[in-house]
């Protein structure tokens, strides 16, 4: 079976028409023959519309293909509470769940940052001052320090992976924050007063866990910055956002939306 993941559409930020982005990508995962379509977060910047347009999408490609989504901090930030976050919510919400695939187990969870990228550069207090005066994450709940936050993300991970291994299926790991040492270490920034944003990014600390564990793949988004799929050991990392392309942020490579999101568009065959 063809797996397809894609993260950081941004449809509402890039101003893409819904029923634009419907038929293209209806039709383009039909014709590639895709058995599971992943949205990996960040898709609009509401819930409600990430559920809706997943829902929508399903019902084009019902049966031959399967939609799911996960939350980003994009979607987090219309303030769904933690509690809604972490509950199964719909048929197509990826988060806390896990689906076979012939021997592959695909897990699905939204992930959170622990600010081990930061790698101690800076305070814990300061770096969650930042968050709260400037980032966008400041208008996501908070019911928890973003450590435990992270720890519960990391600890669901580990039991499902570990639950997967025991079954004999060998998992994909699909999340919106990143856990690649490697990527955020290439990551250009403009001022060195920002590089504080590498706390945001996700938890190296997974990555390593999931590197530990024999984990074949991991894909996550959220770091709009596209690299090449890379290998640690057994692990191979993708990075699939697609990101901004406004008047002040040009991120693709390619003019057109879709053509970018042809070319962003992980497909694996299981
Ligand atoms: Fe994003
Ligand atoms: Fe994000």
């Amino acid at each position: 079976m063809r797996l397809a993941v894609i993260s950081d559409l941004h449809l509402d930020i890039n101003q893409i028409n819904e029923e634009d982005a419907l038929n293209e990508m209806a039709q383009f995962l039909l014709n590639q023959q895709i058995g599971v379509f992943v949205l990996a977060g960040d898709t609009y910047n509401h819930l409600k519309d990430t559920a809706a347009f997943a829902e929508k999408l399903s019902a084009r490609l019902s049966p031959v293909t399967k939609v799911y989504y996960l939350a980003g901090n994009h979607e987090m930030g219309d303030k769904t509470p933690d509690q809604v976050l972490e509950s199964p919510l719909d048929a197509h919400y990826l988060h806390r769940k896990s689906l076979d695939i012939g021997d592959y187990r695909l897990i699905g969870n939204n992930g959170w940052y622990d600010y081990s990228f930061d790698d101690g550069r800076h305070d814990e207090a300061l770096i969650h001052r930042f968050k709260q005066s400037f980032w966008y994450d400041r208008r996501i709940e908070e019911v928890l320090s973003d450590n435990s936050r992270a720890a519960r993300s990391a600890k669901q991970i580990q039991e499902a992976v570990l639950t997967a291994k025991a079954a004999g299926q060998k998992p994909i790991m699909i999340t919106h924050f990143s856990n690649d040492q490697q990527l955020i270490d290439q990551l250009p920034f403009s001022r060195p007063e920002l590089t504080v944003l590498k706390a945001f990014l996700g938890s190296k600390k997974l990555g390593q866990q999931l590197i530990d564990l024999q984990v074949p793949i991991l894909v996550s988004g959220h770091v709009h910055w596209q690299q090449e799929p890379h290998r640690v050991q057994q692990t191979t990392f993708y990075n699939v956002s697609l990101g901004y392309r406004t008047r002040r942020i040009h991120e693709w490579r390619q003019g057109d939306f879709f053509q970018e999101w042809r070319e962003r568009l992980l497909i694996l065959d299981l």
